[in-house]
């Protein structure tokens, strides 16, 4: 006989969107549950209605069968679909897994209900045991669970089957931007209650300390019991009881609706002086719901964190417990890159742990529900969540909207992600899904949300089709995606502002990136009605792939990477690297860490940006410092003074931080008398916690803001001579040599300093399409012709000219010999035409062997102009090989803005320095500008044993523009006379 639940071929059924499934709910019961992970019988058949019976191999549950040993492997797509079937049909070629176990019953069971629950399977699962069908589920990020009671005997073995369809109806609607991949990806449990119990719990818990729990009785039985009744009690046997809530049971006993077969209860409590839950301060109460039978007995008990707090929308701002908070957000997927798409806790806790570090208080779950223990970790480390629901049908986002073949499968998910994460205070905001265009489908779906928690708002980008402030129904925050960052604040000074403004996307954090971050919050902090945003994403979501076979390293690659770089022999993969001819390239790689978690440069500059501690002005009396939280004082910090000083090392002197309430400021006093000499002094507040906390130990880095007390003193550049001086030849003389070119020489360099106007393309630079017009204008290959070499007295003047195919830039060097070494004073014409080059300055290549860099300027991490706010001014020392961030598609990289002068030196102490006349973007790189654009990823790169430094006169902004805006004009460099002059000397 066919199976009927082949026959019903689900996955070309997008109104079936389950069968047999019982509803969401949460009451959390991995708590006494068998776990059903570990390794299952295995076979990938070529379509879901080919016959099983081929030879069993094994796969590891949960994980994706593209990440394990199948010939079916991953493939990244970003907008189209892998194939050209238009909703709701899928290819004949569907990759199907069959899973299959043995479950041992307890015979201790017996007399109980007994539930399978699947944690995830994308994207449509079968289930049978022994052979019988038992249901069916999509969506494949959340739980699906199916009541067994009658299918097993306790005391006996059953064999459960689940069939996972990797492309079905639902793909369509979970075309997001990432890794497609097939499988079960998270756990799958067995448990057991009595046949009385609890269906669902719903906490309300508001800041004022009214605590609503609402409970859901069932019975597999039937009717429900005589006399059963529901209990509760916050914070342990010796807390706080909760009450009856008896003007319902009232209300209920005189209803004759209520039925014997749908059990509610409601209990009601008051807290006195409750703590309230915020980001700053999760405070959770735990709550314990039991079920009792009319004798007393406890039939079912549900365990709960709760969180009192209040999310109101107030005119145009969003209100955590009456205040307007800041959103600083991520985006964040379920991605690792062992497992690709499961997450296990102690690596789910880590992402928080990191974000938290770096200033993150809010995640939007992009774009499908995550992981139930994300919710959980935010609750516990304090996180504001926007739960996103599974629904992005970006490449047939228009037809899908309003089909209302699909209308089920948008409520179902929607709904469903309410019932699943309702009680987690951390959850402020549901949001209707992703890049779906908008439609009947969205208004169907935000009702039932509406009706049935009225406690949250709605968020849905693709709703403001009339603009932000829309009056749709499916959205009640404008949350575009990378809007500019100047229409933004126009909207909100336009007085046509209706809705809270919080980008669900901004700042694409695609290789070096994240240019005008720091203007984004300087906007934001100015202007009311802006509230933030979540940066564009977390992860960097490359898979450790083996460079030899080309697979996936698996779960056997722990350990095969090391701050953010794979071992030899492996690389981060992203899209194209498992040979798929359909993919997106390295646009999968757009997070603010790598992919091992090591966080971005981008990472310091969020953490900055988000100090609850600054040092807002200086004034004679003494320093601002003001406390920039929401909800509590700066008793959990300490912190240390920092006296860099440019000419004499940097002084220390403990702080003592004011008692200030949030948005208070104290002035406090200078610190250090400045010494008379020591030229120009930088003002540090080391901000660390002062005490163990769940994400960081004592002593952990918070912020370091920073003030400058004394300028530099003004440095005499030699005044140059015009570029148009006649050329004029003198012999080779003197203490400065250059060779026939008109190239310095000079011991410690392996290729003397030239012009550069050109970097390895950012991905920015690249997709943004600065990079075409680079190549164009013929940036990347200059010829250098040299015009003229004049001496006059002890220096030498060469002058050159860098033709590229759109234009001619004539470049001066004036060598002059100065105590210890050689004063360099540069100028270049840039002409019209090179109206936006990468940079104005200097390239040149060192000997081997110096290897330490230590600078006084911007650091200690990577900066760049538009990047540069979270690296403070100080005395910076690193190993050369550690200033490089291994972007995984190699670009440019390394950069130290700010730069005032730099030491390179060799374990013997021999080396150079060099002295800027003004603080400049400098790289100290193993790669040239043409070897990190000729790599496609970062393990092809060969370090060179000398290193490639730039310092530049001018160097371009990051900007977002791979997905998002430029960088403003402000960190452009522009065309015309650029001038610079550094000092080398040999140490
Ligand atoms: C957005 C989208 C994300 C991702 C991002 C670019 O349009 O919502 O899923 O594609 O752009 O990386
Ligand atoms: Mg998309």
């Amino acid at each position: 006989m066919r199976d009927p639940l082949l026959a019903l071929r689900p996955w070309e059924a997008p109104e079936v969107t389950s069968w047999g499934r019982l509803p969401m709910n949460a009451v959390d019961r991995r708590e006494g549950a068998h776990s059903l992970d570990g390794e299952w019988r295995f076979q990938l058949l070529p379509a879901p209605d080919a016959p099983v019976g081929g030879v069993w191999s094994t796969a590891t549950v949960p994980g994706v069968w593209t990440m394990q040993d199948t010939a079916d492997l991953p493939q990244y797509l970003n907008i189209r679909m892998p194939y050209t079937e238009f909703p709701p049909l899928s290819p004949a070629d569907n990759p199907t897994g069959v899973y299959e176990r043995d479950l041992d019953i307890p015979a201790d069971w017996a007399g109980r209900r007994i539930v399978l629950q699947v944690g995830a399977a994308e994207s449509v699962l079968l289930v049978h045991v022994d052979g019988r069908p038992v249901g069916i589920s999509k969506d494949s990020h959340l739980a699906a669970e199916f009541d067994l009671t009658d299918l097993v005997c306790p005391g006996a073995r059953a064999v459960v089957r689940l069939t996972v369809v990797k492309w079905s109806d639902a793909s369509h609607i979970e075309d997001q931007d990432h890794w497609w991949h097939g499988g079960i990806t998270r756990s799958v449990l067995l448990y057991a209650t009595d046949p009385l119990h609890l269906a669902d719990v719903r906490v309300e818990a508001r800041r004022d300390g009214d605590l609503r729990v609402d409970c859901q009785v069932r019975d597999t039985g039937g009717a429900l019991p005589e006399g059963w009744y529901v209990s509760g009690e916050l914070d342990g046997p010796h807390g706080l009881p909760l009450a009856r809530d008896t003007e319902f049971d009232r209300l209920n006993t005189q209803d004759e609706r209520v039925s014997a077969f749908l059990g509610e209860a409601r209990l009601r409590a008051r807290v006195p002086g409750v703590r309230t839950w915020n980001a700053e301060t999760p405070e959770l109460y735990d709550l314990t719901v039991r079920l009792h039978r009319g004798d007393g007995t406890v039939a079912d008990t549900s365990r709960h964190h709760v969180g009192f707090r209040d999310v109101e929308i107030v005119d145009r701002d969003l209100l955590i417990n009456g205040e307007r908070v800041f959103v600083r957000g991520v985006n964040r997927h379920d991605f690792h890159p062992l497992t690709g798409r499961t997450v296990a806790y102690d690596d789910m806790r880590a992402d928080l742990v990191l974000l938290k570090r770096f200033g993150f208080n809010a995640i939007r779950t992009a774009h499908y529900p995550n992981d139930p223990a994300l919710y959980d970790l935010a609750d516990e480390i304090g996180f504001y969540v926007v739960d996103e629901a599974d629904i992005e049908s970006h490449d047939h986002a228009h037809e899908i909207a309003d089909d209302p073949r699909y209308l089920n499968a948008f409520v179902d998910r929607v709904s469903r992600m309410v019932l699943r994460d309702k009680n987690h205070p951390s959850v402020i905001i549901w949001s209707l899904g992703n890049e779906s265009d908008y439609g009947a489908n969205h208004d169907a779906a935000a009702g039932w949300a509406r009706r049935h928690d009225p406690t949250r708002p709605l968020q849905y980008e693709g709703a403001a089709k009339r603009g932000w402030a829309d009056p749709d129904v499916a959205s009640d925050i404008a949350c575009p995606m990378y809007a500019p960052l100047e229409d933004c604040v126009a909207h909100a000074l336009s007085g046509r502002q209706t809705k809270p403004l919080i980008q669900c996307e901004y700042s694409h954090a695609m290789g070096n990136s994240n240019g005008t971050l720091a203007d984004h919050w300087a906007a934001i902090e100015a202007t009311p009605g802006l509230q933030g945003g979540f940066i564009w994403e977390f992860w960097d979501h490359g898979i450790l792939q083996s460079v030899t076979d080309g697979r996936p390293a698996g779960r056997g690659g722990a350990g095969l990477y090391d701050s953010g770089v794979a071992a030899p022999g492996y690389r981060w993969a992203y899209g194209g690297d498992f040979g798929e001819q359909d993919h997106d390239g390295a646009f999968i790689a757009d997070g603010v860490v790598l992919p091992d978690r090591t966080p971005k440069p981008v990472m310091y500059e969020h953490r900055e940006l988000a100090a609850p501690v600054r040092l807002d002005c200086f004034r004679h009396e003494g320093l601002v410092l003001s406390n920039h939280q929401h909800f509590r004082g700066l008793d959990w910090l300490a912190a240390e003074w920092e006296l860099a000083l440019a000419d004499g090392g940097t002084l220390t002197a403990p702080a003592v931080l004011p008692d200030l309430r949030p948005g208070e400021t104290a002035v406090v006093p200078l610190p250090f008398e400045l010494p008379p000499d020591g030229g120009e002094a930088w003002l540090t507040l080391r901000v660390t916690t002062a005490e163990d906390l769940p994400w960081a130990p004592r002593s952990t880095e918070v912020c370091t803001p920073q003030l400058r007390l004394r300028d530099a003193e003004a440095v005499t550049r030699a005044v140059a001579d015009p570029l148009s001086e006649p050329v004029a030849e003198t012999a080779a003389k003197g203490s400065v040599e250059v060779d026939a070119d008109g190239l310095l020489v000079h011991p410690l360099l392996s290729a003397a300093p030239t012009l550069s106007l050109w970097r390895a393309p950012t991905d920015n630079d690249e997709l943004g399409g600065m990079a075409l017009r680079w190549r164009t204008w013929g940036l990347d290959a200059l010829v250098r012709k040299p015009v003229s070499v004049r001496r006059d007295g002890g220096s030498v003047t060469v002058v050159a000219e860098y033709a590229g195919a759109a234009g001619v830039v004539r470049h001066r060097q004036t060598f002059t010999p100065v105590e210890g070494g050689l004063r360099i004073d540069e100028e270049a014409e840039l002409p019209d035409a090179f109206d936006d080059v990468a940079r104005v300055g200097s390239v040149f290549e060192t000997v081997g062997g110096l290897d330490l860099l230590e600078w006084f300027g911007q650091g200690p991490w990577e900066s760049y102009p538009d990047r540069s706010a979270g690296a403070p001014v100080g005395h910076h020392c690193l190993p050369v090989d550690a200033l490089f961030t291994p972007y995984l598609r190699p670009q440019e990289s390394g950069g130290r803005h700010g730069v005032r002068r730099f030491t390179l030196s060799a374990s013997d102490a021999t080396g150079l320095t060099v002295s800027l006349d003004e603080p400049r973007q400098v790289s100290v790189t193993r790669h040239r500008a043409e070897d990190l654009t000729a790599a496609a990823h970062h393990d092809e790169l060969v370090p060179r044993a000398g290193c490639v430094v730039h310092l530049d006169a001018a160097h371009r902004g990051l900007g977002t523009a791979s997905c998002g805006p430029d960088t403003f004009p402000s960190y452009l460099v522009a065309p015309g006379r650029h001038r610079w002059s550094w000092t080398l000397r040999v140490l």
